[in-house]
């Protein structure tokens, strides 16, 4: 579903992140994406930080297109196509530790909101923690980490989240973030013997399943994930280690 909305809310949440909300009826999940574009921008996918009748982006200034999101103010428009992908599966009797790092944390909020979670939260330092508020008030629980120390736990989340899972037991662990966090946690995960469900990201274009540009070792990202099990991950020789960039080469970057 392609729709036209009106921004009515942006929300600053540090020095280069936004959140714009929009009313948009379609039904969506917590892990869920849609591809957004206003004039001056190309069409690119962002994770849904909101997922009720009031959606929410949270968007971070990297590039030409971000930045140019960050120009719209409340009553702007924007084109709004999805809600594309397999999202988090979310069971009422499982106990889930959930992990966010940086802009990832966003996936993961709807995720914290629905199940009420205990939640690790990683960011570079206090200054780029975003979504305090929203995960404060609906998680059980939130530890935060800055690689700096500037603010709770001094080191990365994935240590944080070791510490967390030596004192409590949990059934499994949710997160997104950057793919090198990613394969950090899904390492600890394999080692601790816990199931997880990561969200990955790789270049779209159509966001449906059609272009085969977001392909990683035979899955597409956009449509048989974002989401994936540790079980799929584990036979994605890519993750960690290559993606395709704009043209569809493949790049290591480690
Ligand atoms: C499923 C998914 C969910 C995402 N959710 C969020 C989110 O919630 N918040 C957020 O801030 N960002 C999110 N992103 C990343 C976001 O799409 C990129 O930051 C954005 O496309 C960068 O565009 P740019 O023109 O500003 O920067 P550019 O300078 O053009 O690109 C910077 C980097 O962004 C990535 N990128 C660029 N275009 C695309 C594209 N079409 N598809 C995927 N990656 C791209 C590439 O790694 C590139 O190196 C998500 C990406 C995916 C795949
Ligand atoms: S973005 Fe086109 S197939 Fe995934």
């Amino acid at each position: 579903m392609s729709d036209f909305v009106k921004i009515i809310g942006v929300t600053d949440e540090c020095y280069d992140t936004k959140t714009f909300e929009f009313q948009w009826d379609e039904k969506a999940f917590p892990g869920q994406f849609v591809m957004i574009w206003t004039p001056g921008m190309e069409e690119i996918p962002m994770s849904l930080s909101k997922t009720g009748r009031i959606k929410a982006v949270t968007v971070k200034a990297i590039g030409p297109s971000t930045k140019r999101l960050h120009e719209l103010t409340i009553g702007d428009i924007l084109r709004v196509r999805g809600p594309y992908g397999h999202g988090y599966d979310l069971q009422h009797d499982k106990q889930y530790l959930i992990v966010g790092g940086g802009v990832g944390t966003a996936s993961v909020l709807p995720a914290i909101k629905e199940t009420g979670a205990d939640t690790v939260i990683g960011a570079r330092s206090e200054q780029d923690i975003i979504l305090r508020d929203r995960a404060l008030k609906y998680a059980s629980n939130v530890w935060f980490a800055t690689d700096d120390g500037s603010f709770g736990f001094h080191g990365n989340v994935v240590q944080l989240m070791r510490e967390k899972c030596a004192e409590k037991q949990y059934d499994c662990v949710i997160g997104c973030g950057p793919e090198i966090m990613l394969f950090f946690l899904f390492q600890a995960c394999q080692e601790l013997h816990l199931p997880c469900q990561l969200s990955l990201e790789r270049h779209m274009k159509c966001g449906a399943g059609v272009c085969g540009c977001c392909v990683m070792n035979g899955q597409r990202v956009c449509r048989d994930g974002p989401v994936f099990t540790g079980e799929q991950i584990a036979k994605m020789k890519e993750f960690g280690h290559a993606k395709r960039d704009e043209c569809g080469r493949l790049v290591t970057f480690r």
